[in-house]
């Protein structure tokens, strides 16, 4: 297979940056297509557990190519450091990282619109993670953006990012009555990060359009997920870029030809940071279980997430959006303790049940989950490495899952280790 791409069906945080970096040791090149810092990827590099923001989860791979496509939204800073520290734990990062000169820049005027912003909507509030993504893309789209190859004519850039910055503080303090921005700091702060990230600098997209063409194995990695999309989720309690495949051709770069399988990243229960819908939501003693087994706290904010049980609706919904051929069950492991399993297979919405997940918000805001609840199997998984291993009521709950989405799981993941895998299939 020479392009694979990795999809989150639920609200992000369903592990992909583990399966992405496991996949990695199959392929030549893993690239990112939307999303910024808001992403946070825990990856284990030898044993010791990594986070990613902006870097794709396959840097710590050698040999393997890293790209940040046109459709990530990067902060400069954050990517700077982010790289010094990477290396700083023995990760080489140098002629294996690439950034597209198309990509926009998170400037801090973003971050500082998106604090007064939040801060405005009062109890309608999103619940962003505050990394400046939405503002950084609304420039964008209203052409009023800075993309990161500018920093390669350092004095070009420095005039437009102080009209730029000059206009948000207008508004930062006339409409928001909040602090302006010091620009000249702003701009000098920036000079060492320009250098240091100039040597990343290129077109990208033409170099994974010939890796494709020439048959190497590229992953594109998903941020966030499908239901935090910004056109198919839960709107407008989403985030600000295309999370779904359909996001790949015009964040990389590629033509939509180019892209090939897509595999769904499914947690095998479900989580959710930040406000909007979720009709699968628990709380009590199972929500706490599910959090403190799963460590269910924000890897970007630290926000404790909400969790709930899996939604086969959302699931198909995911599935059908994405064309997703197979999927990948991660934390199967959290699940371990519970005597019995409810998952969601439908909602009743004012009264009528439908097996159809709703895309209007204020449906889904008052769909009341129907549950059929399964046998656990109160037996630890984590050391399972083969399907054999599988207690047979974990293997029921996954074979569930397939034949009410009509899709084979192709591995499930059972702790936070590299090789805490059971694969049934081959995925790359
Ligand atoms: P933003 O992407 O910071 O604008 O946040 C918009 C919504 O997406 C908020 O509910 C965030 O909590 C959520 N979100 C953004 N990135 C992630 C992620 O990587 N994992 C989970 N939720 C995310
Ligand atoms: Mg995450």
């Amino acid at each position: 297979m020479s392009s694979v791409v990795i999809v989150g069906t639920q609200w992000g945080d369903e592990g992909k940056g583990k399966i992405t970096n496991a996949l990695a040791s199959c392929a030549e090149m893993v690239v990112r297509f939307q999303g910024g810092a808001n992403a946070g990827h825990t990856v284990s590099v030898n044993r010791e557990p990594v986070v990613f923001h902006l870097l794709p989860s396959g840097i710590s791979v050698p040999g393997v190519k890293c790209v940040l496509g046109p459709g990530v939204v990067i902060d400069p800073h954050a990517l700077s450091s982010e790289i010094e520290g990477v290396r700083a734990r023995g990760i080489e990062v140098s002629g294996n990282l690439m950034i597209d000169i198309g990509a926009h820049m998170v400037m801090p005027y973003h971050k500082a619109m998106e604090a007064a912003q939040e801060k405005s909507r009062g109890g309608s509030a999103i619940g962003t993670t505050l990394r400046g993504i939405g503002p950084a893309y609304s420039d964008r789209c209203a052409r009023d953006g800075l993309t990161i190859g500018e920093l390669a004519s350092f004095d070009d850039f420095a005039a437009k990012a102080k009209v730029a910055a000059g206009r948000k503080n207008d508004l930062l303090v006339k409409l928001y009555g909040a602090e302006p921005l010091d620009i000249e700091e702003m701009i000098s702060e920036m000079r060492p990060i320009a250098e240091h990230l100039a040597p990343h600098l290129a077109d990208a997209t033409r170099v994974v359009r010939r890796a494709i063409s020439e048959g190497d194995s590229v992953l594109f990695e998903g941020a966030q997920g499908t239901l935090l999309d910004v056109a198919f989720g839960t709107y407008p309690f989403v985030t600000s870029s295309h999370t779904i495949a359909a996001g790949v051709a015009a964040g990389a770069g590629i033509p939509p030809s180019m892209v090939g399988e897509v595999v769904g990243i499914a947690k095998a229960y479900v989580t959710r940071v930040g406000a909007g819908p979720f009709p699968t939501e628990i709380g009590g003693p199972a929500a706490a279980e599910l959090r403190e087994r799963g460590h269910e706290w924000g890897s970007t904010t630290g926000r404790s997430r909400r969790c709930g049980w899996l939604d086969i609706p959302a699931l198909r919904y995911s599935i059908d959006l994405n064309g997703m051929t197979r999927l990948i069950v991660t934390k199967l492991d959290v699940l371990d303790t519970f005597e019995a399993i409810p998952v969601c297979v439908g909602y009743e919405i004012d009264g009528e049940r439908t097996d159809v997940f709703p895309r209007r918000g204020d449906l889904l805001d008052r769909a009341k989950p129907v549950y059929e609840e399964l046998p656990g199997w109160q037996e630890s998984t984590v050391e399972a490495r083969t399907e054999r291993d599988l207690p047979a009521n974990a293997l029921a709950y996954l074979r569930n899952i397939e034949e009410r989405t009509g899709t084979k799981v192709s591995a499930v993941s059972v702790g936070a280790a590299a090789h805490a895998v059971v694969e049934f299939a081959s995925v790359m």
